[in-house]
């Protein structure tokens, strides 16, 4: 099988952004590392590892397609926060731009009549609807911790809880 060079150039570009995107999560798990906050560092760090599962599934369904890459320059993650909220927004608005990158190749996939790619891009889009509703739900938390310091620090203990699952089911 073969994808056409518009739906090729379109799968490196999104691999490129899940590679921005595990830097990202390091990034923002750095500034809390710093802090000694780490359950929110170990949220983002298992949210690296994900986006690692989300590139490496791509690299691979391109080749599986007849495609392949070039890696080219990725662009430096945003660094500067100024409270456990920012990160969160940062990171919730970073996802939606993932959304809609998404969407555009289920877009793509529909006009060039590429089932292939569109059923595979199912999968992805269903866990763009679970990221952002995850770090929704944090941030309506966060609203309601405000600055009351031992919520917030029960919040950290929650978050070193999470670990990597990728979807057994895939
Ligand atoms: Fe790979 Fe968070 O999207």
């Amino acid at each position: 099988m073969r994808i056409s060079e518009k739906m090729q150039l379109a799968l490196v570009e999104q691999i490129h952004l899940e590679l921005l995107s595990i830097n990202q999560y390091l990034v923002m798990a750095s500034y809390f590392l710093k802090d000694d906050l780490n359950g929110f560092a170990n949220f983002f760090m298992v949210q690296s590892q994900e986006e690692n599962f989300h590139a490496m599934k791509q690299f691979q369904y391109l080749h599986d397609v007849g495609g392949s890459i070039r890696i080219s320059q990725i662009p430096a993650p945003i660094s500067d926060f100024h409270s456990i909220k920012h990160v969160f927004e940062m990171s919730l608005l970073h996802e939606r731009k993932v959304t809609q990158a998404i969407s555009n190749i289920i877009k793509l996939s529909l006009e060039e009549q590429d089932y292939a790619t569109h059923t595979f891009f199912q999968w992805f889009i269903t866990e763009q609807v679970e990221e952002e509703a995850l770090v929704e739900n944090i941030i309506k938390k966060l609203d309601m911790i405000g600055d009351n310091s031992s919520a917030l620090y029960l919040l950290n203990d929650e978050l070193a809880k999470r670990t990597f699952n990728p979807n057994p089911t895939v």
